[in-house]
């Protein structure tokens, strides 16, 4: 049985790969949960040539939900720890989209998402010492348009930025209540923003962003900076020392004004709920 284990999703590609090296290399077991195997098992096979069987993959797509029930049973029956829930997984859609449970994609996957994940594995990093929770967040929360009676972008046209930095948003609104509701616990909770950086993001988004987004690679900070500051929150006494913050560049942010509204936050949190008890 591993000593310290950790699970990064959306782990194949991107911030979330370079956190499965960055939290490998300081000797945690790690499950990179990828969508598919497809392209998870190229993803797995590079961190196993560097950290051997201590990363291994598990598979979740979670624009079905339920998929994340299936993750926790097999998680389960082999782990009886989790220190650290790094919810990275995330993407931008470049048309409206749905869930299988009929979410707005964007809402579903990089809020309910997280949601999910760490409603789901909650007893167990309860009842790990010491265990942390970092949601990868984003910047563009400053571009959100969010509307707290219409989470799922019913009846508006449809915009790619918008209800991406919504999503983005609602990642900072859910780690500050999330805090609140563990005090007690010794659970930490942050998230943070990890820099624009040359990744895979953008690849399913439509028109001018599919057109302009690959332009600006060149002047994209690598994967392997992005994750220091997921790195260090997971890790370090310094974020150790409070819980419930926005980051970037391992220093605590304000966010702007949406993120750092408390009563938004606990209405988002109580909407989530209604929504996925529907
Ligand atoms: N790149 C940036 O500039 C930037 C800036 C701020 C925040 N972020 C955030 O950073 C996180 C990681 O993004 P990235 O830039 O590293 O992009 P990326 O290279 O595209 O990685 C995204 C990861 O999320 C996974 N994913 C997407 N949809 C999923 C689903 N339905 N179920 C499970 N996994 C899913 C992807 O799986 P596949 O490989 O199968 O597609 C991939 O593993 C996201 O939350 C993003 O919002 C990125």
């Amino acid at each position: 049985m591993a000593d310290r284990v950790c699970i990064v999703t959306g782990g194949n590609s991107g911030i979330g790969f370079e956190l499965c090296r960055g939290m490998a290399a300081e000797g945690f077991h790690v499950v990179m949960v990828s969508r598919g195997a497809e392209r998870g098992q190229p993803a797995l096979e590079k961190l196993q040539a560097e950290f051997g069987d201590s990363v291994e993959m598990m598979l979740c797509d979670m624009s079905d939900l339920t998929n994340i029930e299936k993750l926790h049973a097999e998680f389960t029956a082999k782990f009886d720890r989790l220190d650290v829930l790094l919810n990275n997984a995330g993407a931008m859609w470049g048309k409206r989209e749905r869930t299988t449970q009929g979410h707005e994609m964007t809402f579903g996957v990089n809020h309910l998402g997280y949601f999910v994940m760490t409603e789901t594995f909650l007893p167990l990093l309860k009842s790990t010492p010491n265990s942390r929770i970092v949601n990868t967040a984003s910047e563009a929360h400053k571009v959100s348009w969010l509307k707290l009676d219409n989470l799922n972008w019913e009846n508006r046209r449809y915009s790619q930025w918008r209800t991406y930095a919504n999503s983005k948003l609602c990642n900072i609104l859910f780690t500050r209540v999330l805090a609140q509701k563990l005090e007690g616990t010794g659970i930490i909770t942050h998230c943070f923003h990890p820099g624009v950086v040359r990744t895979r993001f953008g690849s399913g988004s439509s028109g001018l962003m599919r057109l302009f987004w690959p332009a600006f690679r060149p002047f994209m900070i690598g994967s392997k900076r992005a994750a220091k500051t997921g790195v260090h929150l997971a890790l370090s006494e310094d974020a150790g020392s409070t819980t419930g913050e926005y980051w970037s560049s391992s220093k605590r942010r304000r966010g702007n004004r949406h993120a750092r509204n408390h009563d938004n936050a606990e209405q988002l949190w109580e909407l989530t709920e209604g929504m996925l008890d529907e």
